[in-house]
């Protein structure tokens, strides 16, 4: 469906002042899953990274390294002193009201061009991307493009002229703004201070990707609490009359919280992804350990199997929903989990090897009929549909749905029947068969959600 077409998908964007925490996780996973998806159907994709490097955050980055910071210590550990500043100055923040003040005054440095903020931010910024690009290799995940916010503040006036010709630019106590009819407050381009905002950077940065890209399709993916941004940035620019902005969607989608055991050991209750995901791997690997003490290469199988276990919770839950997990429960293989059907993928891998058939070779496959197998053979048929579906709805849940009937069935047929019956070399070899598609299915329907497939585990 996508051939010739153009896929572009705004995800993961994490604020780089920020410590890389839980909650980017799923609009990391989310994203990365649509956008896999869309690379199968055929279509052209850009997966951009909207890094959020400007703004208030950095304002309060900026004030509490001058006030509390100890430049040799952030030498040494950046990530954990920086983020750790962060979450300080926030904490205190809520008693004083004049840190606000102060962070306010660094961010008006930073925008005047002061040399002493602007290379602090600059070496900020460096470290922040350096981290996350370290999270997306373990995730696996990649981008075309990454300009962020900060690319964008820049290009307030040329935002303000292209609306301003439509006359669509009013004055509002010494602000910029946008009216955008009754159900929606004005959208603001600048503010009194006479600084860009969240809107008028993403304006400008999905004027430039339609120039950039003449996309045929663009999707936003965050958390449900910007869905009112969203909605007055693509009416802002319906009432302006750009017509390519019914291309663009908005994917929100719900929270994500623990349950059990809690991780966060930093203050301010952040809990860190990696944090997360390290857990996980360690339960794995005792499960593996468990399971199939004589397993080689434990630990790589133990990476895949604990991550793809955080990935699958994140994105096996219609979107709009908020989820809330415990890593026992995501790593139960007898579950709804991606553990059981990566353990499914194994099992089935490990029957193709036992049987040793030329796999080119097809099988007859009129020699099936059994219930158990015409309920897999149905359920293969219909990976397709459900393919087009998440792609429709930007709803990746509907493969990790299939992918769960499509393992009960499977595992089904394996314990009601004998596949490689001993005296029906005919028969035998058309269940073979029927095997490896739902093996070579379970396997494309793990990547298109962002986990890995293990022959073994
Ligand atoms: N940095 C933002 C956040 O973490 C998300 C940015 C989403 N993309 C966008 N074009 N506004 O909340």
């Amino acid at each position: 469906q996508g051939k010739g077409k153009i896929f572009a998908i705004d995800y993961s964007a994490p604020n780089l002042a920020k410590p890389f925490g839980i909650q980017h996780l799923r609009s990391t996973a989310i994203g990365n899953s649509i956008y896999r998806i869309h690379k199968f159907l055929g279509w052209n994709c850009v997966g951009i990274n909207y890094y959020g490097d400007y703004g208030a955050n950095f304002g309060q980055l900026l004030a509490a390294y001058s006030l509390w910071a100890d430049p040799e210590k952030v030498k040494v550990a950046p990530v954990a002193e920086l983020s750790d500043l962060y979450v300080r100055f926030n904490e205190e923040m809520k008693k004083n009201s004049e840190l606000r003040e102060e962070s306010r005054d660094r961010l008006v440095r930073l925008s005047a061009g002061d040399q002493e903020m602007l290379s602090l931010w600059k070496y900020f910024v460096t470290e922040g991307r350096k981290e996350a690009e370290r999270i997306y290799q373990i995730l696996d995940v990649e981008f075309e493009d990454y300009l962020g916010e900060s690319h964008f503040a820049n290009q307030l006036d040329q935002t303000i002229n292209f609306f301003g010709n439509h006359c669509l630019v009013e004055e509002s106590d010494g602000a910029l703004i946008i009216r955008i009819g009754e159900e929606m407050p004005p959208c603001m381009l600048r503010t009194s201070a006479g600084t860009s905002t969240y809107h008028s950077r993403d304006l400008a940065a999905l004027r430039y990707r339609w120039k950039r890209y003449a996309f045929d399709k663009m999707v936003y993916v965050t958390d449900v609490r910007q869905q009112l941004h969203f909605r007055q940035l693509f009416a802002s620019l319906q009432r302006a009359g750009v017509d390519w902005v019914n291309r663009c969607v908005h994917a929100p989608f719900g929270l994500l919280s623990f349950k059990g055991e809690a991780m966060g050991t930093r203050k301010g209750n952040v809990l860190l992804l990696e944090e997360v995901l390290d857990r996980a791997i360690e339960l794995a690997k005792n499960i593996i350990q468990e399971k199939n003490p004589d397993l080689l290469d434990k630990e790589s199988v133990a990476r895949q199997v604990g991550i793809g276990a955080v990935i699958f919770a994140d994105v096996n839950n219609r979107r709009t929903r908020d989820v809330s997990f415990s890593l026992e429960e995501v790593l139960n293989f007898d579950g709804e989990t991606g553990p059981y059907l990566q353990y499914t993928h194994a099992r089935f891998c490990s029957i193709i090897k036992k049987s040793r058939k030329p796999l080119d070779r097809i099988g007859n496959v009129s020699r099936l009929g059994e219930q158990a197998e015409m309920r897999v053979a149905r359920q293969l048929a219909e990976f397709p549909y459900q393919v087009d579906l998440a792609a429709a709805e930007n709803e990746p849940s509907y493969i990790t749905t299939y992918l769960l009937d499509l393992a009960t069935a499977a595992n089904k047929m394996y314990n009601e029947l004998q596949i490689l019956v001993p005296d029906n070399l005919e028969l035998a070899e058309a269940r073979v068969h029927l095997v490896d598609c739902v093996r070579s299915v379970l396997q494309t329907g793990l990547e298109l959600i962002g986990m890995k497939a293990p022959e073994e585990m």
